[in-house]
C-alpha cells in the first residue's frame, strides 16, 4: 500500500456495511455482503485499500447485525497469525498482516435498524472530526485506470483544489437511471460539474441527466444537519441522495466523472463480471483462467 507524501485534506473514511443485501440471499443470511471475496480479497478490503491509497488512515466502518466478519477481518488473527510464523509461511504471514497496516486506526459504530444509507452516513458522525469525510460503499468496486491514480485519490486531488463536496458520477444509459442517484447541472470542464439538482432512483421520463453517482463521495459536515432534518424519502429510507439536496441550499456541491471502472457487486451480474475482470489479470491464476475460458467457448 501507498504511504501518504503529505498532509491529507480528508483524514476519515466512512464504510456503511449496515444494509440487508437481499439481492445476494440466501449468501448474506448470515454472512455480511461486503465479505463476499471476488478472487482472494473481500469486497471490503477493496474498499479500505482504495481509501488508504488516497492517503486516508481513519476507517469507520458503519455496521448492524451478523457484521462481526469485518470487525475480525481487521483486527489481528493471533492464532492464524502463530501457526504460519511456526511453519515458515512467512509470505502469507506478511499477506495477513497487510490487511491492518500499523499506522491504520478502525472505527466501529452500529446502525440499529438499516434506515437508509442517510441514516447509516449520521450515525458515524461523531468519528469524523467535524471534518470532511469520505463515503466509500464497498459495494461499488471501483478500478483506477491502469497505471493511474485510484478513484478516490482522484476525488482528493479534486477537493484539495476546490474545497467542496465531490459525488464521483458515471454516464448510464437510460434505461438504467431509476437504479442510481441522477445529478444535473453546469459543466465546469474536465469532468466536472456543478450540481443543480439530484434526485434518487427516478423513472427515465423524470430523470433530469444520465449522470448517475457511484459509491464514492467526499463531503462536508454541513451534510449532517440536512439529514438530521430530513423526512424518509424513496422507498421509506432517509437517502444521502435527499441530504445532498439539502446541503445544495447552502453550499456548492461537484460531481465528478472519474477515470476508471466501476463494478456493482451488490448485483450478482456485476459482480460475476468483477470476478471474472480482476481473476484474469491475477498474478496466480489469471493465465489458467483465461486458458479456461477460451477452452469453455470453443
Ligand atoms: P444498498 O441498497 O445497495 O445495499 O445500499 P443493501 O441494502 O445492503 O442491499 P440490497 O439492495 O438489499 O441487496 C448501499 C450501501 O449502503 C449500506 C449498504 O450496506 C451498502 O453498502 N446501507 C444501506 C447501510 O449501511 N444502511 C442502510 O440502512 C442501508
Amino acid at each position: 500500500m501507498n504511504k501518504p507524501t503529505h498532509a491529507n485534506p480528508i483524514q476519515t473514511a466512512v464504510f456503511p456495511v449496515a444494509g440487508l443485501g437481499t439481492r445476494f440471499l440466501p449468501a448474506t443470511k448470515a454472512a455480511p455482503k461486503e465479505m463476499l471475496p471476488v478472487v482472494d480479497k473481500p469486497l471490503i478490503q477493496y474498499a479500505v485499500e482504495e481509501a488508504y491509497a488516497a492517503g486516508i488512515r481513519h476507517m469507520v466502518f458503519v455496521t448492524g447485525r451478523n457484521k462481526r466478519a469485518i470487525e475480525d477481518h481487521f483486527d489481528t488473527a493471533y492464532e492464524l497469525e502463530n501457526e504460519l510464523q511456526a511453519n515458515g509461511k512467512d509470505a502469507l504471514l506478511a499477506l495477513v498482516r497487510s490487511v491492518q497496516p500499523e499506522d491504520m486506526l478502525c472505527s466501529y459504530v452500529r446502525q440499529p435498524r438499516a434506515l437508509g444509507l442517510g441514516h447509516a452516513v449520521l450515525c458515524a458522525e461523531h468519528l469524523t472530526g467535524g471534518q470532511p469525510f469520505a463515503v466509500l460503499l464497498a459495494d461499488d468496486l471501483m478500478l483506477g485506470p491502469s497505471g493511474g491514480r485510484p478513484v478516490l485519490a482522484q476525488m482528493v486531488d479534486i477537493f484539495r483544489e476546490h474545497a467542496r463536496s465531490v459525488l464521483a458520477v458515471q454516464e448510464v444509459p437510460q434505461d438504467q437511471v431509476r437504479r442510481y442517484g441522477i445529478v444535473a447541472g453546469d459543466d465546469l470542464g474536465q469532468g466536472l460539474l456543478r450540481v443543480r439538482h439530484m434526485v434518487e432512483k427516478p423513472s427515465p421520463e423524470n430523470a433530469p441527466s444520465r449522470m448517475a453517482v457511484a459509491g464514492r463521495y467526499i463531503l462536508t459536515p454541513g451534510i449532517f444537519d440536512c439529514i438530521r432534518n430530513q423526512t424518509r424519502g424513496a422507498q421509506g429510507e432517509i437517502q444521502l441522495t435527499d441530504g445532498i439536496v439539502g446541503l445544495l441550499a447552502s453550499e456548492s456541491v461537484q460531481a465528478y466523472q472519474y477515470q476508471g471502472k466501476r463494478f456493482d457487486c451488490g448485483s450478482k451480474l456485476g459482480f460475476l463480471e468483477a470476478t471474472v475482470e480482476l481473476a484474469l489479470d491475477h498474478p496466480e491464476v489469471g493465465e489458467d483462467f483465461r486458458r479456461y475460458l477460451k477452452q469453455l467457448s470453443s
